[in-house]
């Protein structure tokens, strides 16, 4: 049976971060997986995340199955948090997902139950694990133009030009804020052109949202999203926890269904539970009811906040501490990382400018280009800034 397999390929990110616990240089810095970490280098379970968790552990009774759904105030509390204020809110119907990559592949049998000959477009470049759920879940992939190299920003023109292309047989993937990998984001007229092109065309909308709070705030963050939700029939959203509770090991995600009605949106999420039921039956409870405790409770959902805000400050004070840095030595070369938003970037790094910063300074980023700032400490500024200029300028 097993001969005949080829050997898997390593995934470009989940690869990085075992040659660098295995490199044994003191100057190494992991800028590869999209973890935050704080100015010690470490990745903090929020403060309000182990406030709930205190009252989680000390309350829970047993540890009899929850339900093929999850935790239902944890997928009302998600809906609330994205989808508050808007037509949708009332017409969606949510599942807890083990993390937002299990919502992504929940979502994408669910599209190829409805119309397997659907098409999904995804930015190029996108997500790097978009391509392969999709492809998994049996359905097609194209790509739309996003990033234009030059400027690091995004070409909406070029965007909406071949989105423009896309029928009803299609569905469209967008990033809800904080692209990754390139950290340039749609504006928010963009959301309202590519709202219009789906009402016009009759593609559905995919909104992947996994870094609510680290780009312009939590509310300003969702404002994309929620304009869309507000204004089409149907959409489906995937949303991550990971990172803005800091529950990356605890899996915890929501797939979110809007429909034309709260019944269609229902019927959607009991075919979803048909799919968890023969993929993994329940998704994992711990992430999400703590989610569910913070969410639930006025002073740990505005702790949460501020710990959040403080969070997004000091990686936007990365970003210009970073362009300082290398402007003080001389250079504008990497003025665009200012303007990016969440915690990647898009360098502009060839895979062997990638390659010597891995080889000769002990510092890894994705083959792509990609940089997770969030994964800086201050102090390592001024030795990254070398690092770039050393690989880009000789
Ligand atoms: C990343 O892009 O680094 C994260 O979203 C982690 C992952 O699942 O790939």
């Amino acid at each position: 049976m097993f001969k005949q397999l080829a050997e898997a390929q390593p995934d470009p990110i989940l690869s990085l971060g075992i040659a660098y616990r295995d490199d044994p240089r003191d100057c190494k810095m992991d800028l590869g997986i999209g973890v935050y970490r704080n100015s010690e280098g470490v990745t903090p379970i929020m403060r309000a995340v182990q406030l709930a968790q205190q009252r989680v552990v000390t309350h829970q009774t047993t540890k009899a199955y929850v339900g093929l759904s999850g935790n239902e105030q944890f997928n009302q509390a998600m809906m609330d948090l994205l989808l508050t204020g808007t037509s949708a809110h009332e017409r969606a119907a949510a599942v807890q997902t083990p993390g937002a990559s299990g919502a992504l592949r929940m979502l994408a049998d669910l599209i190829y139950l409805a119309k397997p000959e659907t098409t999904v477009w995804i930015s190029n470049p996108s997500y790097v694990n978009h391509k392969p759920v999709m492809e998994a879940a049996g359905l097609q992939v194209r790509y739309y133009p996003y990033f234009d190299p030059e400027t690091k920003q995004v070409d909406s023109q070029a965007m909406l030009e071949v989105l423009a292309e896309a029928g009803d047989q299609d569905v469209v993937l967008l990033h809800g804020c904080c692209h990754n990998p390139t950290g340039a984001d749609i504006c928010f007229e963009d959301w309202q052109s590519i709202t219009e092109l789906a009402k016009k065309n009759g593609f559905m909308p995919f909104v992947d949202i996994a870094y609510q709070g680290f780009g312009d705030g939590l509310e300003q963050d969702a404002a994309g999203l929620r304009y869309m939700a507000d204004n089409i029939n149907e959409m489906v959203i995937a949303a991550s926890c990971s990172k803005n509770f800091g529950l990356y090991r605890e899996r915890t995600g929501v797939a979110i269904v809007v429909g034309e009605s709260l019944a269609e949106a229902q019927k959607a999420k009991g075919r979803i539970l048909n799919i968890a039921r023969s993929t993994y039956t329940m998704p994992p409870d711990h992430g999400a009811a703590l989610v569910a405790e913070v969410l639930g409770d006025a002073e740990l959902t505005a702790e949460w906040k501020k710990e959040l805000l403080e969070m997004n400050q000091r990686l936007i004070c990365l970003r210009q501490g970073l362009v300082d840095t290398i402007r003080a030595k001389g250079s504008h070369q990497f003025d665009f990382i200012a303007k990016h938003k969440g915690m990647f970037s898009i360098t502009g790094l060839t895979a062997e400018q990638v390659k010597r910063l891995r080889d000769e300074f002990g510092v890894y980023a994705v083959n792509d280009g990609r940089i997770n700032i969030a994964g800086l400490q201050e102090e390592q500024l001024d030795y990254f800034a070398d690092a770039l200029l050393a690989v880009t300028q000789s």
